[in-house]
């Protein structure tokens, strides 16, 4: 987990090319202003795009990941007609040769090969510009691994000819093969990590298939919480800043901690980019986001200050 720090800064990129990926699919290739480099990344980054009017959407780095200094990134963009407006914007409005403000990388959904360990990697549509870096990392560790791709069909499919063949299961539906979760975790060797980036349905399917065998995930939209643990305003302290606040029902703990003055760095305001990640000092926390693990937030080291809540009277924050 990364803490606000220079890569949350935004600055601004070239966009080098822009090439078709699949149906509907565009891919982006973002290259430094004259005289710059950007930088590094691993397995399942992502960075933030801003839009015209300041609003910011995340996009993930595929291809082989580069550690230390970066001459170019990479970002597959499906257009979404019916969705919230940046696929439509980089779609309709954005060539080549044009500058975006952008801002990271940062990773939330990050893959560190272990040998010994051996990996599914599971992609549904655009979720397999992660799986893509991933593939690529695992091949150049040399641990085992094995990709299963499953969309429409396959001109719908980007990145398809960059994965290796004899790792890669393809399940395109007009071809009338379907990814089976249950088989894939009943044939599963021991000592697998799964890793599995697609729609809210596919997400689900895999969690109830994995029976809490090792998966690690990301979500396009925010995973369904219930209710709050508390139902009443609590009270945070503001490390940082030397107030405390008290937070209702109806707002937000970064909304209140903002009004009253603390730094907060945020991005999605929904639980899904990581951007407002924030230390817990004190306290216990109803985690609402669509980023830790079971086990990390059991942890109740950060928290989410967009969506998480208190699930005690009072929190103490690093804010
Ligand atoms: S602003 Fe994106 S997770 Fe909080």
């Amino acid at each position: 987990m990364n803490h606000p720090d220079l890569h949350e800064t935004q600055f601004e990129v070239v966009v080098a090319s822009r090439t078709r990926g699949a149906d509907g699919i565009d891919l982006f290739e973002l290259a430094p202003v004259a005289g710059l480099s950007l930088p590094g990344w691993n397995a399942g980054s992502h960075i933030d795009v801003v839009l015209p009017d300041g609003d910011v959407r995340q996009y993930s780095l595929s291809g082989p990941p580069q550690p230390g200094r970066s001459e170019s990134w990479r970002i597959g963009v499906l257009r979404e007609p019916d969705g919230r407006g940046g696929s439509e914007w980089l779609h309709s409005g954005v060539q080549a040769g044009d500058r975006l403000t952008v801002a990271g990388p940062r990773n939330h959904f990050e893959f560190q090969p272990v040998h010994g360990t051996s990996y599914v990697l599971v992609a549904g549509g655009i979720g397999i510009t992660p799986i893509s870096s991933m593939a690529a990392a695992a091949e150049r560790a040399g641990v085992s691994y094995e990709v299963h791709y499953a969309g429409r069909s396959r001109s719908t499919m980007a990145l398809l000819d960059e994965l290796p063949d004899a790792e890669t299961h393809v399940y395109a539906a007009d071809e009338g093969r379907r990814l089976d979760l249950d088989a894939l975790f009943t044939g599963m060797k021991p000592f697998t990590t799964t890793f599995c980036c697609g729609p809210t349905r596919l997400i689900e399917a895999i969690e109830k298939a994995a029976a809490g065998r090792q998966l690690v995930v990301e979500r396009f939209a925010p995973r369904e919480v219930g209710e709050p643990v508390l139902q009443e305003a609590f009270e945070v302290e503001l490390a940082l800043t030397g107030v405390t606040v008290t937070v209702p029902p109806d707002r937000s703990v970064l909304d209140v901690a903002e009004e009253a003055g603390a730094l907060v760095l945020s991005s999605c305001r929904e639980g899904t980019c990581g951007t407002c990640e924030t230390v817990v000092l004190e306290g216990e926390v109803d985690h609402r986001d669509s980023i830790l693990t079971p086990d990390e937030q059991a942890a109740n080291e950060v928290m989410y200050v967009c969506v998480s809540r208190a699930a005690c009277p009072r929190l103490v924050l690093e804010l």
